[in-house]
């Protein structure tokens, strides 16, 4: 397994590309299995969470090709008829790979899909994306591990439909299988991230009616079929507030270019609270870090609130406070595994439940540290940055989950990083 080295304790100065967004790549991806044909999706991030999701379609039965006709354009080739199962080996590694539900019930009235399971932050259940199927008239058997999805009435029928809570994947998966259902739906208590947008706006281009993605109520007509996707994927905004965090550390001064200002609201505003200085350049976002940061609270939430993907990068700032902050994990129930590794670095934080009191100090030191799920791997590597001396993380497969090859972002920045393969 691969190891990333980071040298530490020298100021980022310079610009940074943002890819494209691994959350909004996923469903659009999936959702090429609602219609036949040759679909396109550029500006695809090079991760491995979207290769996986490539061999799932392979396995369907599609035909899939990276670069086709330029580089980060995904081509997929959908047929008539796809084996519409999501078997466990590959679910198991990805379980984003849940989106290919919806659209295996809408188009072909059958699924058989690995229940994604659990992960290292949290229990992650799927029972909304369930709900959302069955009031869409799917009929849904748990066995063996698996959803057996099936429509006794051939087609899916619009209904009425409101979320317990705010789930992004759910939203997506009931949105997709609503596109191709018979008449009108509207979906309340909705997910409003920008990824949700991003997927309604590659439906409407398919020749899905879909109007309110984005916001917490959206209004679906059902269409008897759709043509294939052409869709470029929005820039990911948590890879661009990873960066925006990094230029935030004493004495960066960096440009994230491709961030899009719309989708960092909450983080932006942050930012400026632990008195980094954040402004808007043409194609993306400029942050200074003026000197030792500011303590200030922090509660995730759903979008706009401020994104639990980026409550471990704020942490790894937050440590370098001359105060004590108050981290509040509202999201997910185990999404502090970073802090017993930023602790071996020697920051102070103490965690009571879904509260981590993070309790500044001057300087952290390196040592070599373990990553455990994809944005605490992020926060990592922030913190090698900051600290003194030499950080080695290990496992960071965790991390070429969601950033494409960080360490050749981060070294034209002036970052001492590099990795060590196994
Ligand atoms: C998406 O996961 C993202 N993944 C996650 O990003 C992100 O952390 C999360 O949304 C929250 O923003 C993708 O988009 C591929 P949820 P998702 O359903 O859809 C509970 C990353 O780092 N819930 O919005 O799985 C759930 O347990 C990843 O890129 C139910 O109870 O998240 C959680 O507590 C990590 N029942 C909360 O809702 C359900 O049926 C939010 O989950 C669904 C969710």
């Amino acid at each position: 397994m691969d190891k990333i080295v980071v040298e530490g304790g020298v100021p980022l100065r310079g610009s940074v590309d943002v890819s494209g967004a691994k959350n909004a790549a996923l469903p659009i991806v999936a959702a090429a299995l609602l219609a036949e044909g040759d679909h396109v999706v550029r500006n695809v991030p090079d991760l491995a969470d979207v290769r996986t999701l490539g061999r799932l379609l392979a396995h369907m039965g599609c035909q899939v090709e990276r670069n086709a006709g330029e580089r980060r354009a995904l081509g997929i080739r959908v047929p008539s008829a796809v084996t519409p199962e999501a078997p466990y080996e590959l679910v198991k590694t990805m379980r984003a790979s849940v989106v290919v539900l919806g659209p295996l019930v809408a188009r072909w009235g059958q699924a058989r899909v690995s229940l994604p399971g659990g992960c290292a932050i949290g229990a992650r259940p799927i029972d909304q994306h369930l709900k959302g199927l069955t009031a869409l008239g799917a009929e849904i058997r748990l066995e063996h591990g698996y959803v057996h999805a099936f429509t006794p009435r051939g087609r899916l029928e619009g209904t009425v439909f409101t979320f317990d809570g705010q789930t992004v994947t759910g939203t997506e998966n009931v949105m997709m299988a609503a596109a191709l259902a018979e008449g009108e739906t509207v979906l309340r208590n909705c997910a409003r991230e920008p990824e949700v947008k991003d997927l309604a706006d590659a439906l409407v281009g398919m020749g899905a009616l879909i109007e309110g993605a984005g916001t917490d109520e959206i209004w679906i007509e059902g269409v008897e079929s759709l043509r294939p996707i052409d869709h470029t994927v929005i820039a990911d905004r948590i890879e661009a507030g990873t960066f925006l965090v990094a230029g935030a550390l004493p004495g960066g001064d960096v440009v994230v270019k491709g961030a899009v200002p719309a989708h960092q609201e909450a983080l932006v505003e942050k930012l400026r609270a632990v008195g980094a200085e954040v402004k808007e350049v043409p194609g993306g976002l400029r942050v200074v870090g003026d000197g030792r940061p500011r303590p200030v609270d922090v509660r995730t939430q759903p979008h706009p609130g401020f994104p639990t993907d980026m409550q471990a990068q704020m942490m790894v700032l937050l440590c370098l406070a001359d105060g004590t902050s108050r981290i509040t994990e509202t999201v997910f129930e185990n999404r502090f595994m970073h802090v017993q590794e930023l602790q071996r670095l020697g920051a102070d934080i103490a965690v009571d439940g879904k509260v981590a009191l993070v309790k500044g100090v001057p300087r952290l030191e390196g040592a070599p540290v373990m990553a455990s799920d994809l944005r605490a791997s992020a926060a990592l590597v922030l913190a090698g940055l900051a600290a003194q001396g030499s950080t080695e993380i290990q496992r960071v497969y965790h991390l070429d989950r969601g950033y494409e090859r960080i360490e050749e972002k981060l070294a034209p920045l002036g970052a001492r990083i590099r990795r060590v393969k196994a």
